[in-house]
């Protein structure tokens, strides 16, 4: 088993982190742009293995993607963060071009691989490695819900004072703040969260949820990376442990939920074919009004990409 994590930066390297410690492969690639940043971080990497007691050798590489070959899961990272001010469809220009050069390199060399996208904006960027890669929409797929619904099943343990162990979420629609946590699909071990806490709590929750990582921007003057990169780490544990966990992914959806031709988030079972089932809820009206107004905004910002692709055809 061989993983590559494209992006040396903060949420890259926490992932290929997760990802030795659980010693999910043999070989985990690392790969940057900037010098010697990968080879650097791998290395510090390698050297905590002896203490960590995990055999996966994380090895780095300044933008060379040969090393890259035949990797079954490639996790793509690479991207400018955001910065307080900046909403996550600000980046859209610049971390659309880093996106489709790593993702033809990433195919020249790994025709087979699951690619899973984490730059933002998620969804957007998601779509724009599927139309890079041309591979079938079950390889292609991009990590927030896994993030997002930790951020909100943190909260709700603070806040009950349980272990976040026994909460269990769902949550649907694009990585922003149209993003859909869906109480009625929460439980605190079996017990609906509804029974535990307040709908004014619950909803301040929801809403603290939704803006979990402006939040931290705002703490950090840069984008939060211990719970992205762990997140990106258990959708490839799912992949190559073929678990088929049931997670919210972002997904290219052919009709589901009545919506097609997006990638946004539902959830899926995850395996070692990439996403082998798309699950369709029975939403209420009020949950499906609120997909609709995520879909829209992430039609939108595909949109935008879809009129850049357009102009450089020309
Ligand atoms: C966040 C960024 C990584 O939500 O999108 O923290």
């Amino acid at each position: 088993m061989k993983i590559t994590v494209v992006g040396a930066g903060n949420v890259g390297a926490t992932c290929a982190d997760v990802i030795a410690h659980k010693e999910l492969a043999n070989e985990v690639i690392l790969i940057d742009i900037k010098e010697g940043l990968a080879e650097g971080k791998s290395l510090d990497m390698w050297q905590t293995a002896p203490v960590n007691y995990y055999n996966t050798r994380v090895v780095g590489y300044t933008n060379q993607y040969e090393p890259t070959a035949g990797s079954d899961v490639v996790v793509i990272t690479s991207g400018l963060p955001r910065k307080p001010g900046m909403s996550r469809d600000d980046l859209i220009a610049t971390n659309a071009g880093i996106v489709r050069t790593v993702t033809e390199n990433i195919i020249k060399y790994s025709p087979d691989a699951k690619i899973i996208v984490v730059s933002n904006p998620l969804d957007v960027m998601t779509y724009c490695a599927y139309l890079t890669a041309q591979v079938d929409s079950s390889r292609v797929m991009g990590m927030a819900g896994i993030l997002d619904t930790a951020r909100y099943r943190a909260f709700l343990a603070s806040e009950l004072n349980v272990s976040p162990k026994d909460i269990q979420a769902m949550l649907l629609g694009g990585h922003g703040d149209t993003m859909v946590p869906l109480p009625r699909y929460t439980t605190v071990s079996g017990i609906p969260v509804t029974e535990l806490i307040d709908e004014e709590p619950l909803n301040a929750i929801v809403e603290r949820t939704k803006k979990g990582g402006g939040e931290l921007v705002n703490l950090m003057g840069t984008s939060a990376w211990y719970a992205p990169g762990a997140a990106a780490a258990q959708m490839v544990e799912a992949i190559v442990r073929d678990q088929k966990r049931i997670f919210p992914v972002c997904t290219w959806l052919t009709g589901q939920y009545g919506l097609s031709d997006i990638y946004l988030g539902v959830p899926v079972v995850l395996g070692k074919n990439g996403i082998e089932k798309i699950i369709e809820l029975k939403l209420n009206d009020a949950e499906m009004a609120l997909v609709n107004q995520s879909a829209k905004a992430v039609r939108e910002v595909m949109s935008v990409l879809d009129n850049m692709n357009a102009k450089a055809a020309e």
